[in-house]
Order: structure tokens, then C-alpha cells, then sequence
């Protein structure tokens, strides 16, 4: 740096940006206090302070005690959202009922909007983004996806100049700290899940984590930003990991993979493909690395290549940093002409185009087949006779004898085939001499 601006240039000094949080849960109170820790930083690069003057929750005494007295506390939202005082509203209740009647009226109000409420985004997010474009304020989520990745600033600004070819990502903390600590520590299910919850990790309802659907609302923001197109929810392929089992990472370990709760948003010419499922990935890859509480995204795009991004992708202060950086944004930008505004998903709504989305039963991909039977080496010519007779190719197998009688199991990574294309050898597979159920399907994607 050469050459500081003389004092004479220090700009007039603005107005501080007037804060109502609504909520002070994990999410708000961890924002309330990242405020007040980091309030001088915090200012010094948003060029104002940003003020905490107003909170809405339902535990007042709480609330009280967390935010001090200087802070306002009201029972009632709707009172901080239509407040004159209020230039910012930060929605940190969650849900998609009484937040999106908040953030309407907020926006009707003329307030800008931070929230870190992906459910509410992926269901409503065409509504709430129109009625924000309609009355010229800002609506901020930089929170709602991989918390403290900041991957929606970095698909929307840092790439955009590329052509985004896919987006996979590790994006919910909860499932994946369930399936590092099942694979590394034995940890039952439930257990992982309970740790998880204690420490803050998990939706309020955590069968929202570890069946899929927080990672299909992250995708769906991330898809829409990517890709240009308003993408729904029901578009998406989902399915979460309540049916693996401690013998599904063993056989994937011995073939040289990890198995990890995979989004993966990615255009073909006809469409995009949009799933959310437990999926094999080479252990060396960076997003197999990804473990515990963790997040990772990893994005091709035609410029830059491929890009990976990590972070902790739950937690109080995690989230706080995103809701914080949208607030910067605000703060910069609330005088701004709405047109010199990053718009929301990266592009004015006026060309954002709908893109048909493909139904993941007719993609083809490596698959991961289980097979539970009396005993492996018996069955194995059989099985592979059954792959070549139905012409679906084996990368590789292996077998297990199983510590008691008649468990053994047969593992194989089939080439490319589509689950369409392999239900015939399914059926073949499950009615051979000695296979004692159904056979299990994952599927495999070798990325780079
Ligand atoms: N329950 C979410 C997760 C929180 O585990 O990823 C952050 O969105």
C-alpha cells in the first residue's frame, strides 16, 4: 500500500444501521453476540456501526439477559418489523409459517431482510424475493447455506463470470457429524444424532437433517444462484441416511470410499440434475475428507475450473458470521440504487428462466450394491454371471464371510448404469441360491 488518503478524505460519517432480531435462539444470540464483540471491526467495514436496537422472542427474561439493557426486548414481532426505527430486520425464528408473514410485512415495511431460514427460501423465496424487488429493499442469506462458507457470495460474486457447470456439496452439519462419528467411533445412530443435538447442530425438528431435507433446501438456494432458475423443492431427488448401516461403511472403506450425504445440483443439456442422497465418494477426494460438523461445496464451473470451499457448516457464532456479512452488505448498500445492489440470487429475477428438472432414475451413475448372503464365495460366480448376462460392468467387489453363519455379504461398484437399467439385474441378484434379502443401492460419484 502506497498512498493513504489524506484525513481531509475520511467520508461524512452515516447514520447507524438500526437492527431488529427477531428470535434469539442459537442463531440470534449468537449474532447479538458476535455484535457487541466485534462492534468496532464490524464498523470500520461497513462504514457505520450496526446497532442492535430491537428483539422479539418468547422467553423475555431470556432475551433480557442476553442482549443487556440497552437492547429493546418486545414480545410481539410484528411490532419490531412495522417499527419506524427499524431499517434492517433479522429473522432468526425459523419455520415457514410465522416467519414468512414476518419477513413479508417487514419487506412491505420497507425494511431490508437478513435471514439464515433456507426452509423458508426454498419454499417461498420466489414470493418473498418479487415483494422485495417490488419495494426496492434487500433480502440477504448468506446463512441459510453451509453457514460459515460464504458460497453464496462466492456463486454469485467471486464466479460470475463462469458458466456453472455443477455444485456437490456436503451441506448439513447434523448428518454428517452422525456419519463421521458412526464410522469412526461406532457411535449408534441415535447416539451421534443426540451429540449432535446437544451441541446445537440440529433443526428443530432433526428429521429435517438426517433425512435430506435441510441439505434439498440448501441445494435448491445454491441450484437457483448457479443456474440462473427458479428451482423447487419437489424438483429434488431426496434421501437421507436413517437406512445405512455400520456394515455399509466397512465395505465402502474396503473398496476405497467414504460415504457421505451428497447434494449435487449439475446441468446436462436436456435439464438439471438435483438429488440429495448418501453417496460413495473415492476416499481421497476433498469432499470425502470432510468430516464431522463440517461442510464442504466443491464447484466446476468453465473459467475458473473447479473451486472447493470449507467450513463448519452449524453452530451459534458460525452462523452469526454470515448473518453479520449480510449486514455489512445492508449497511453499504441500503442507499444504494437497488440496481447497484448485487441482486439476491446473483441475476436480476427478470432473466431468471426455468430449466426442466430430470428425474434422477434415467442419470446414469456408478452404483454401490449390498448383497446379504449365506455365503460370499459361494455366490460370487454367480452374482458376476448375473452383471455380465444383464450387461452392467464390475469395477470392483468384494466379499465377507460374515462373523456368524450365513451373514456373509457381497459388495460391488457397478460402471455407469441407470437405476432403470440395473432393476433387471437387481431382481436376477436377489433371487439367487443363498441371498437372504434385498439388495442395497447407493450410488457412487467419482469426483475430482
Ligand atoms: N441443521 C443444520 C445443519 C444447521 O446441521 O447443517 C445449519 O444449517
Amino acid at each position: 500500500m502506497q498512498h493513504l488518503p489524506s484525513p481531509d478524505a475520511t467520508p461524512a460519517p452515516r447514520p447507524p444501521l438500526r437492527v431488529g432480531l427477531l428470535g434469539i435462539g442459537v442463531v440470534g444470540s449468537g449474532t447479538a453476540r458476535v455484535l457487541v464483540r466485534n462492534r468496532e471491526l464490524i464498523a470500520g467495514r461497513a462504514g457505520r456501526t450496526i446497532d442492535l436496537l430491537m428483539v422479539a422472542a418468547r422467553n423475555l427474561p431470556r432475551a433480557r439477559a442476553l442482549v443487556g439493557p440497552d437492547v429493546e426486548v418486545l414480545a410481539d414481532a410484528m411490532r419490531v418489523v412495522r417499527h419506524p426505527q427499524i431499517d434492517v430486520v433479522v429473522e432468526a425464528i425459523g419455520g415457514c409459517t410465522v416467519a414468512r408473514e414476518l419477513v413479508l410485512e417487514a419487506i412491505a415495511h420497507g425494511k431490508h431482510v437478513v435471514t439464515a431460514n433456507k426452509a423458508l427460501l426454498s419454499e417461498h423465496g420466489c414470493e418473498i424475493f418479487a415483494a422485495a424487488q417490488a419495494r426496492g429493499v434487500m433480502v440477504a442469506f448468506e446463512g441459510a447455506v453451509a453457514v460459515s462458507i460464504p458460497i453464496v457470495k462466492a456463486l454469485r460474486e467471486g464466479l460470475a463470470a463462469n458458466r456453472v457447470e455443477s455444485v456437490a456439496g456436503i451441506v448439513n452439519g447434523t448428518s454428517n457429524f452422525v456419519l463421521t462419528k458412526m464410522r469412526g467411533r461406532g457411535l449408534s445412530f441415535d447416539k451421534a444424532l443426540h451429540e449432535a443435538q446437544r451441541l446445537g447442530y440440529a433443526e428443530a425438528d432433526p428429521a429435517f437433517d438426517v433425512d435430506g431435507i435441510d441439505a434439498a433446501h440448501k441445494l435448491v438456494l445454491l441450484a437457483s444462484i448457479a443456474f440462473g432458475t427458479p428451482v423447487r423443492l419437489d424438483a429434488v431427488h431426496v434421501e437421507g441416511i436413517r437406512a445405512l448401516q455400520a456394515e455399509d461403511h466397512h465395505h465402502a472403506e474396503q473398496l476405497g470410499y467414504r460415504i457421505k450425504l451428497l447434494a449435487v445440483a449439475r446441468r446436462h443439456a436436456e435439464g438439471l440434475e438435483l438429488r440429495v442422497q448418501p453417496t460413495l465418494l473415492p476416499a481421497s477426494t476433498l469432499l470425502a475428507q470432510v468430516d464431522g460438523a463440517m461442510n464442504g461445496v466443491m464447484v466446476h464451473s468453465d473459467a475458473a475450473g473447479v473451486t472447493f470451499y470449507y467450513g463448519a457448516g452449524a453452530g451459534s457464532e458460525q452462523t452469526a458470521s454470515a448473518v453479520i456479512a449480510d449486514l455489512v452488505d445492508v449497511a453499504r448498500l441500503a442507499d444504494a440504487l437497488p440496481v447497484q445492489r448485487v441482486p439476491a440470487l446473483g441475476r436480476q429475477l427478470h432473466v431468471m428462466a426455468a430449466v426442466p428438472a430430470l428425474q434422477v432414475d434415467e442419470l446414469p451413475t456408478r452404483n454401490y450394491l449390498r448383497l446379504p448372503v449365506d455365503d460370499a464365495a459361494a455366490t460370487l460366480p454367480a452374482a458376476l454371471r448375473a452383471f455380465s448376462e444383464h450387461d452392467i460392468t464390475v469395477l470392483a467387489h468384494r466379499e465377507t464371510a460374515g462373523e456368524a453363519p450365513h451373514a456373509g455379504a457381497l459388495a460391488f461398484i457397478t460402471g455407469e448404469a441407470t437405476p432403470l437399467q440395473l432393476r433387471p439385474v437387481l431382481a436376477a441378484l436377489e433371487g439367487l441360491p443363498g441371498v437372504r434379502g434385498p439388495v442395497v443401492r447407493l450410488c457412487v460419484q467419482p469426483l475430482s
